[in-house]
């Protein structure tokens, strides 16, 4: 299998302070779930920002490279680089509602997002619309579309800019901590709803979670960062069963069980 992205000893830092990134090597194959757990502070979203060339200002990629289908993005121009974010490289947040606009219905901004990478009449922007948002099982789409986003619910907005990423079917999905601001029962719903799109979009994703659960449930590899580091790295079933660094098995023994199983596939 052809990787789709590779991490090659990449450091990253913001102005005057040390390494956030710290010599970050991993790849991803195509279709592969790979989570990527960590504590606060870790370099979690700066690592995966970096991909999509969107870092804070003052943060720099120093070393390394970031190879996306065997090419080196950070070389790209930024003209380049506006074509393949939102179409080949698609990203969430943990606060999808918070990046909807407030005084727009989501059927006016869903269409604007579709209309920046193609020409579509408004009629089929719609349809694809309500298409998208079934896949991510909201059940009536129409009622969505002509909500503005305070009327949603937090799941909701969620499933909407999960549907929204994958409009223009992205071949990776950077998702920073999706669900980090749902509820327990709402987050379950909304990652199975993910592990579905792998199968929908032959797409590949990266999950930032601090929730060491979730990545095993949804994992084909699994990727511990501490301080910078990214201290563990390997096949789901191997990290969690043969956790190789101490601050992966705190991370593990912290799981709860669930039904006397901690980790269910
Ligand atoms: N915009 C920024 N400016 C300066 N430092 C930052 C900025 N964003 C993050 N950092 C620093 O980089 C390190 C990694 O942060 P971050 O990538 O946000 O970690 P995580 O997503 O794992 O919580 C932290 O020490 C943080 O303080
Ligand atoms: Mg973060």
């Amino acid at each position: 299998m052809m990787d789709i992205l590779n991490i090659e000893n990449c450091t990253i830092s913001y102005q005057g302070q040390k390494a956030a990134v710290d010599d970050v090597s991993l790849s991803i194959g195509e279709k592969e779930i790979v989570s990527i757990v960590g504590e606060s502070g870790s370099g979690k979203t700066t690592l995966i920002r970096a991909i999509l060339g969107i870092l804070p200002p003052g943060g720099k990629v120093t070393d390394g490279k970031i190879l996306f289908q065997g090419k080196n993005i950070l070389e790209l121009d930024e003209r380049s680089l506006q074509k393949i974010r939102g179409t080949e490289i698609a990203m969430i947040f943990q606060d999808v509602g918070a990046s909807l606009d407030p005084i727009r219905i989501v059927d006016s901004q869903y269409r604007e997002s579709i209309l920046v990478h193609r020409k579509m009449p408004k009629e089929e922007c719609r349809g694809l619309e309500k298409k998208m948002l079934t896949k991510m099982h909201l059940t009536d789409p129409e009622r969505v579309l002509s909500s503005y986003p305070f009327e949603l619910s937090g799941g909701m907005k969620q499933r909407v800019g999960i549907a929204m990423s994958m409009t223009a079917r992205p071949k990776l999905l950077l998702a920073d901590e999706p669900t980090s601001a749902l509820d327990v029962t709402i987050q379950a719903e909304v990652v199975r709803e993910m592990k579905k799109l792998r199968e929908q979009y032959q797409a590949a994703i990266i999950l930032v979670t601090h929730n060491m659960g979730v990545a095993s449930y949804i994992s084909d590899k699994i990727g511990v960062m501490c301080q910078g580091k990214l201290v563990e790295f390997g096949k789901r079933d191997d990290v969690i069963f043969h956790p190789k660094h101490e601050y992966t098995r705190s991370l593990l023994a912290a799981v709860p069980r669930l039904e006397g199983k901690r980790f269910a596939k």
